[in-house]
């Protein structure tokens, strides 16, 4: 698993810009949070990439992961920050946590929940965290194009501290009437002349946007915020049939 070496996951992923994806996030709660916002949640955290900056513009921050590596990687990395993050370990599906937060989002489309029941667990944990008023940002997890279009860029190389990591993605439909689909994710490392090669599959359920509305519809408990793309909330979703990055918020009512 790549995920057991966070340092290369890292920099298969450093194409990003994490500076404007916090920025992005405090947008949404200075435009549309209803609560003031103190502590943020990171769903699927990893090595959590925004918890320096969501730390340096005043929020407190928890990370939820269901894989040790990663946080332990974290912790170390973030180890200085004031006030200090915390990490905790979990499935995404059943998890407790002892505090209420204010704010909670997933990145990269990091929802890996294969069916309703899943889904229904998964947005029951959120609505015990989460306090009334406050958001739920997902990026990237809900389907507006055929997500047989990888929703990474297809071949991706990055080099950090002489570590080369070349990433490329492909994307498969395995049960099309249980919207099941597998990421193939194949890494190729140089770490100082040391090569190593890395496959992963990742399965996951499509989740189409109107399908989602629905589901909110179902519940008591979230309402719709509003979708829009490329980190732009000038950008709406609608009218649109090219959706380049979706970002999905949503409100606990
Ligand atoms: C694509 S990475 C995203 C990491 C980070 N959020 C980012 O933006 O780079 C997906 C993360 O999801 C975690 N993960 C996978 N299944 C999970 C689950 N059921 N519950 C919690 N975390 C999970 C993996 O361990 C991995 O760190």
């Amino acid at each position: 698993m790549l995920y057991d070496y966070p340092q290369y996951y890292e920099i298969a992923f450093s194409f990003r810009n994490i500076e404007d994806e916090a920025a992005f996030i405090d947008k949404c709660v200075n435009r549309f949070s209803d609560i003031p916002v103190r502590r943020i949640f990171e769903v699927a955290c990893g090595h959590a990439p925004h918890a320096g900056e969501l730390v340096g513009r005043g929020y407190e921050y928890t990370g939820l992961d269901i894989n040790r590596n990663m946080l332990d990687y974290a912790a170390y990395k973030w180890r200085s920050l004031v006030p200090p993050p915390e990490f905790i370990e979990g499935d995404m599906i059943d998890f407790r946590y002892a505090e209420k937060v204010d704010f909670a989002f997933v990145m990269l489309g990091s929802l890996y929940l294969n069916n309703l029941e899943d889904m229904t667990r998964h947005f029951n944990a959120i609505a015990d965290i989460l306090n009334p008023g406050g958001l739920y940002f997902l990026d990237w997890c809900v389907q507006f194009a055929d997500p047989m279009v990888p929703r990474a860029r297809n071949n991706v190389s990055m080099e950090r501290d002489g570590i080369l990591v070349e990433s490329k993605f492909n994307t498969r439909l395995v049960d099309s009437a249980r919207q099941m689909y597998e990421e193939v994710w194949t890494v190729n490392v140089d770490d100082h002349g040391r090569h190593r090669r890395f496959e992963m599959i990742e399965r996951n359920r499509a989740i189409f946007p109107q399908e989602f509305l629905l589901f909110l519809e179902s519940r008591t408990d979230f309402e719709f915020v509003g979708w829009w793309h490329d980190w732009d909330l000038e950008q709406p979703i609608e009218g649109h049939a090219d959706v380049k990055r979706p970002l999905v918020l949503i409100r606990r009512k």
